[in-house]
């Protein structure tokens, strides 16, 4: 496995497997690996074969996060994150710095971002305004730099992979988008870097949203319910965790992100809830 931290260098072999027609699989990422992740490397490589080339890219992107965000306590191991990656048979890491992807951020040395103007909007891009603008424009940076035949998002993160689906469409990025499942702990947990941030109690009550999702499969399953009912319901399940805050909760159609009055099946639901000061988000596809 090759660990590569310059633009050129990573461009440059790209650029040679691509005259030779050999596939490109990525999967981005900001480290601190789970199983959820190493999900996508392994998708990434039924996907291109073994002739082809899997690029795992490594990089906490502080334009993604908001001033009062988690940008600096991120966790990270890489010495670990290597030793799984190397394990499960990638064949280059790419872990720029700041002044690589962004030279002269506090200067003058960038100044172009990419923004997604519809899906970026609601929920997570309320929450988090500049959030998207952020991610957007380091996948592009990214796509740029390691010219992949495919590129693998999880479902987890289900607005950031709509709206990076749209700019691939927008922009005519010449490559596939594939959206793989969630990987959850035993209790339903869906995995996610940031539960490292709970303590025990936090972690006890952080199911809390995997049983909210559940909850609302389980009152669709018959009939629609409107989501102003379904929304009041599931405010008061979640106090029956007393660690948790409700950020939001949504009901909307799962290509427009637009919200729904009435919920059904094939609706898709999202949900962030905060346990202290930690974010957690899931949904699902009801
Ligand atoms: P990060 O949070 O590290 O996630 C990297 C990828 O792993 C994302 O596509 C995310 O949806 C996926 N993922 C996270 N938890 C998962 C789980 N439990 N099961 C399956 N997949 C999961 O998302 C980012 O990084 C960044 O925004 C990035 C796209 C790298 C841009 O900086």
């Amino acid at each position: 496995m090759q660990i590569v931290s310059t633009i050129t260098a990573m461009q440059r072999l790209a650029k040679k497997w691509q005259r030779t027609g050999t596939r490109i699989g990525f999967v981005p990422t900001m480290g601190y690996l789970h199983a959820g992740h190493l999900s996508l490397v392994k998708r990434a490589r039924q996907v291109v074969g073994k002739s082809g080339k899997v690029v795992v890219s490594i990089y906490v992107n502080p334009t993604q996060f908001g001033p009062k965000e988690d940008l600096a306590k991120y966790p990270r191991d890489l010495k670990r994150d290597l030793k799984s990656l190397c394990e499960m048979g990638v064949d280059v890491v790419f872990t720029p710095n700041d002044a690589e992807m962004y030279p002269g951020k506090t200067g003058s040395g960038f100044s172009t971002y990419v923004v997604e103007e519809k899906l970026s909007r609601p929920m997570e891009g309320a929450s988090r305004p500049t959030h998207f603008r952020g991610v957007t424009t380091v996948v592009t940076k990214l796509f740029n730099i390691v010219l992949p035949d495919v590129a693998v998002f999880g479902q987890k993160d289900f607005q950031q992979a709509a709206v990076i689906q749209r700019m691939v469409a927008d922009l005519n990025f010449p490559l596939q988008i594939i959206v793989a499942p969630t990987l959850r702990e035993r209790d339903g947990l869906a995995m996610s870097s940031r539960n490292k941030y709970l303590d025990a109690e936090q972690r006890a009550q952080a199911v809390i949203l995997f049983h909210a999702l559940q909850a609302a499969q389980a009152a669709v399953k018959k009939k629609s319910i409107s989501a102003a009912r379904l929304k009041a319901d599931l405010k008061e399940f979640i106090t029956a965790a007393p660690l948790a805050r409700l950020d939001y909760v949504e009901f909307f159609d799962p290509e427009t992100l637009q919200p729904v009055a009435q919920v059904k099946r094939g609706t898709q639901m999202a949900l962030a809830v905060f346990f202290g000061k930690t974010r957690l988000i899931d949904n699902a596809r009801l």
